[in-house]
């Protein structure tokens, strides 16, 4: 995960400050802490080795190599660098954790022993303990516990017998796993950026140039982007850009897209959180999924028609977007299988070009998502990205791309991506039975039943439920077929934003053990819909309240079961949509009493590039 970004020919001349604003944007990336390295200009540098401080720079440097870092652990919002040298090239980094503790030290840019490198780093390098012992031998200095410092020694090693472009290249072909690195050279103010598995982008304005992980970062300044793929490098001069091949090392020719998108920073719109904001949201995005996508539509039914195999894959929310889509194909005769992206390798050999594969995800950047996807497609198989974000690497990895069109989510916690998924999922599979047009006014529907309930009255009821939880520490959700997956989205969103265990799980298998952790006015959600699963849910939630449970009801029926009932909009198969919103308000609301900063949970990230 994290964030990259730099920044060469600053035409402000505080590289340190447009670094800071770009990674302000790619704050969703990881936010366990933020640092920035800059090349001061040369009037500073002496200014710069006398004040220390909250700089980093290696203490005993000439002033020739000094770059000046500053990092810290904590929230960028609150960061400044007004304290940081004036300079034209900056590097900077958001760090989501992976090895190595959340600290000052271990926050990124790393440098070497001599301080002429710094390195930023996405991703994880697979075999950092073997090379870290050999350069440990060679009587490196380590400051930091990441994987990441690794990159900065080889490098600083190997450049003693080539040039720096050379070493960078090699090291990055013997760093293990999905990487992207960011490597600026403090003696020239050369930037070099290699990338496998994780999304850089580099940026080609007038004589200023920038590299970043998501080409929101710099499309203020450019919009005039090269998206790099796996196994290409850049250099990046004072004087110009440089594309490269990484195996070979030969150039190739910049292949520049103009991007025809407006800068605009999310707004919250009156809503106290973004959270809040695009769970409302939902009563638009959803029935507009009913508008677009027609073509799409019409592309994959064709496919599925000659498939022979329907996969569908996804990580986390998208997983049970993935789930729940198994089921649409089910009530069409259809028969899918879904995994979680993460365990899907096993089963990837069972693909070829009677396959189909849907891989759903918000911002089509999820490193086990893209490891899937893509070895489905070795094998053959046809691939659909049910995408939200735009321009990602699934995208331009796919056959096709439905975009499900939710708008930015800006909140980690994934809520209007899923249910426009949900709801685009839905289309595809009733276009493949030819059901489109049906659908389509069921979507519509739903918008006019979603707009009549969401509303305050809604927001108060749920409220009062969060106010009565509030100290709980497990809850559990059942649901059974459709449902089932509702119920596992369900118990997500109360985890990540409020932090409550709350376990789901098939109402049919309550009785096959979990049923031991029920205890008198423990919360059990039941969540149902008007379907052929209403007289089980309410067996299984008898079963609960016979051992002392407090029943929640979310379903379009009321029971005497319910010790409470939230209702929620009858919408046959779609019914899912308006129960998971339930619980997307209840994670809210409990976040918000316990003291959770629910647009940002901690320890997650928006986009998780790593594996
Ligand atoms: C959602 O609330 C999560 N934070 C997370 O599970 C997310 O859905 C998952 O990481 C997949 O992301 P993607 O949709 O961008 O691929
Ligand atoms: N593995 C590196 C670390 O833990 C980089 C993680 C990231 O991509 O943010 O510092």
């Amino acid at each position: 995960m994290c964030g990259i970004f730099a920044v060469v020919n600053d035409t402000s001349h505080h590289a340190a400050r447009t670094t800071l604003e770009g990674l302000k944007k790619l704050e969703y990336r990881g936010y366990d802490s933020w640092g920035v390295a800059v090349v001061p200009t040369a009037s500073q540098k002496s200014k710069v080795s006398a004040k220390g401080g909250s700089a980093y720079g290696r203490k005993s440097l000439k002033s020739k190599n000094q770059i000046v870092i500053k990092k810290k652990i904590g929230k960028i919002g609150e960061a400044t660098v007004d304290d940081m040298p004036s300079g034209d090239i900056a590097i900077g980094h958001t760090r989501w954790a992976t090895h190595g503790g959340v600290t000052d030290e271990n926050a990124h840019p790393h440098m070497d022993c001599s301080g002429r490198f710094v390195v930023i780093h996405n991703g994880i390098v697979e075999n950092y303990q073997e090379l870290k012992q050999s350069l440990l031998k060679k009587k490196h200095t380590f400051h930091s516990e990441t994987d990441t410092e690794v990159i900065a020694h080889l490098i600083e090693d190997r450049s003693k017998e080539m040039s720096v472009e050379q070493a960078v290249l090699m090291v990055f072909k013997e760093l293990v796993g999905s990487n992207a690195i960011g490597v600026l050279d403090g003696h020239t103010g050369t930037i070099v950026a290699c990338r496998n598995g994780s999304p850089l982008s580099i940026g080609v304005g007038k004589e200023q140039y920038f590299l970043a992980s998501d080409v929101t970062a710099f499309l203020g300044h450019t919009q005039d982007v090269q998206f790099l793929e796996d196994g290409e490098a850049v250099v990046m001069t004072p004087s110009g850009v440089k594309l490269l091949d990484i195996a070979s090392g030969k150039e190739k020719k910049l292949a520049l897209t103009h991007l025809d998108w407006k800068v605009t920073d999310a707004q919250k719109g009156g809503y106290p959180h973004f959270t809040l904001k695009e769970i409302m949201e939902q009563v638009v995005t959803v029935p507009k999924t009913a508008l677009v996508n027609r073509t799409e539509m019409e592309t994959i039914g064709a496919m599925v028609k000659q498939s022979t195999r329907i996969v569908l894959i996804g990580c986390g929310t998208a997983a049970y977007c993935a789930l729940a889509s198994q089921y649409f194909f089910a009530q069409v005769g259809r028969e899918a299988k879904s995994y979680g992206a993460y365990e899907y390798l096993p089963f990837a050999g069972f693909s070829d070009t009677k396959t189909i594969v849907f891989a759903i995800s918000q911002s089509g950047e999820t490193a086990d998502t893209l490891i899937a996807a893509r070895a489905a497609k070795k094998n053959g198989a046809y691939l659909v990205a049910v995408v939200n974000a735009r321009v990602s690497t699934l995208e331009r990895m796919a056959d096709v791309v439905l975009p499900v069109g939710a708008g930015p989510e800006i909140s980690v916690v994934s809520t209007k991506a899923f249910t426009s998924q949900l709801a685009s999922m839905y289309l595809v599979t009733r276009m493949c039975a030819g059901k489109y047009e049906e659908a389509v006014n069921n979507v519509k529907t739903l918008g006019e039943l979603l707009a009549g309930w969401q509303t305050k009255k809604l927001l108060g009821e749920v409220l009062d439920v969060a106010k009565l939880l509030m100290s709980q520490e497990d809850m559990y959700v059942i649901g059974k077929h459709m449902s089932y997956p509702a119920a596992l989205e369900f118990a997500l969103k109360i985890k990540e934003s409020s932090y409550i265990h709350s376990e789901p799980f098939a109402a049919g298998e309550l009785k096959h053990g979990v049923i031991t952790l029920i205890q008198k006015g423990t919360p059990c959600f039941a969540i149902g819909a008007s379907d052929e699963t209403k007289l089980e849910l309410l067996s299984s939630a008898a079963q609960l309240k016979a051992r002392g449970g407090t029943i929640i009801g979310v379903a379009p029926y009321a029971s005497s079961e319910f010790d409470i009932h939230i209702a929620t909009p009858d919408a046959g198969p779609l019914t899912i949509i308006p129960n998971v919103i339930v619980g997307q308000l209840l994670g809210y609301y409990l976040g918000i009493g316990r003291g959770t900063d629910p647009d940002k949970p901690r320890n997650l990230a928006k986009s998780v590039t790593v594996k």
